[in-house]
């Protein structure tokens, strides 16, 4: 841990509550002076600490912000988050985590940003990200597994997004397929893999997770308006940052620990088609260059939807965009 971690989790440990110097001293090792500039330097960041001599250093507030110090502390996960970068600005979080997992990064590690100038969405569309409104950040996974799995994860990442959004709202959301959270049948939430792969094998695995958290619907661009929605205006209320990117994190890895622990499968297929709500559903998706209708009569271990049309086929449909859900009649 560096010295400005230890100082905030000794604070955080005693909210509202004095520390004295000498504690804090002791415990980071440095001198009393020392951690005086220390304190400046994290009230100019936000936090609100109340410093009075004799009595030691008592935090009052901490800002809302993405540093792995706040992330971290008591976040008690196994994998995801073990490691977290955060950055005020990046192009794209999947973009910097695919190039940091290229290089060795580690399993559960996660970058994270204030903003994206260039957010990458499904079937390379644009995803709009607002300044500190928007969250944006990405997993990197090592999940030993098959290519075909990898559908798994993007299914798995919509179960914690799902969770997370209902712990913090106490709002259920729905899942669109393949990947959309929604909230009063509007987009608050997408899931975006990409993946490194040999023919056989997953070298690693990017899950980018962007979700419109405090963003106000004049912001939106008018050409998504009407399709999006976000946190607060489903719900009139802000929700942290860094509250909701722990929430996540929590359920992300324990909804990975299941994953690894079934072997990727089954256990993730069941859950996601619960909350999905989609087999029975009558459906039109283009996929490709081909449109499909009709009757979802399945998801199968791959993650693909079974699609019986009208002409009495059954096609598998593993990617592409859902038209229109119409809910069968009676
Ligand atoms: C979609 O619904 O099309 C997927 C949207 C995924 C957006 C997130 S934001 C964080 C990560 N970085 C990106 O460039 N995209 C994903």
């Amino acid at each position: 841990m560096m010295d400005n971690e230890k100082i905030i989790h000794i604070l955080k440990d005693h909210e509202g509550r004095f520390v004295s110097g000498e504690i804090i001293s002791r415990e980071v090792g440095i001198t009393r002076a020392a951690i005086w500039k220390r304190i400046s330097a994290l009230k100019s960041m936000g936090y609100v600490i109340d410093a009075r001599q004799n009595m030691g250093y008592r935090l009052m507030r901490s800002p809302d912000i993405l540093t792995p110090e706040e992330i971290q502390y008591r976040l008690g996960t196994k994998i995801v988050g073990s490691e977290v970068r955060y950055y005020p600005v990046l192009e794209s979080t999947n973009a910097e985590a695919f190039r940091v997992a290229t290089e060795g990064g580690k399993d559960g590690l996660v970058i994270v940003t204030d903003h994206q100038t260039g957010g990458k969405g499904r079937l390379n569309r644009t995803w709009f990200s607002f300044r500190r409104q928007s969250l944006s950040l990405s997993i990197v996974l090592r999940p030993k597994i098959v290519p075909y799995v990898a559908t798994m994860l993007t299914y798995m990442a919509g179960i914690a997004l799902y969770e997370t959004i209902y712990a913090l709202t106490a709002v259920k959301p729905s899942i669109k397929w393949p990947n959309d959270i929604l909230m009063s049948g509007k987009k608050v939430a997408g899931v975006l893999c990409e993946l490194n792969t040999e023919t056989d094998v997953v070298n690693f695995a990017v899950i980018g997770l962007g979700i419109n958290l405090n963003v106000r619907k004049n912001k939106f661009p008018a050409e998504i308006r009407d399709a999006s929605t976000s946190i607060y205006e489903e719900t009139k209320k802000r929700v942290k940052r860094v509250t909701f990117v722990k929430e996540l994190l929590r359920q992300f890895d324990y909804w990975y620990g299941v994953f690894l622990r079934d072997g990727g499968d089954s256990r993730i297929l069941a859950e996601w088609k619960e909350r999905a709500d989609i087999v029975g559903k009558d459906v039109k998706i283009r996929s490709f260059n081909e449109e499909i209708e009709g009757e979802v009569v399945d998801v199968d271990p791959n993650g693909a939807l079974v699609v019986q049309t009208k002409e009495g086929e059954k096609k598998r449909v593993i990617a592409g965009d859902l038209e229109t859900v119409v809910l069968p009649e009676g």
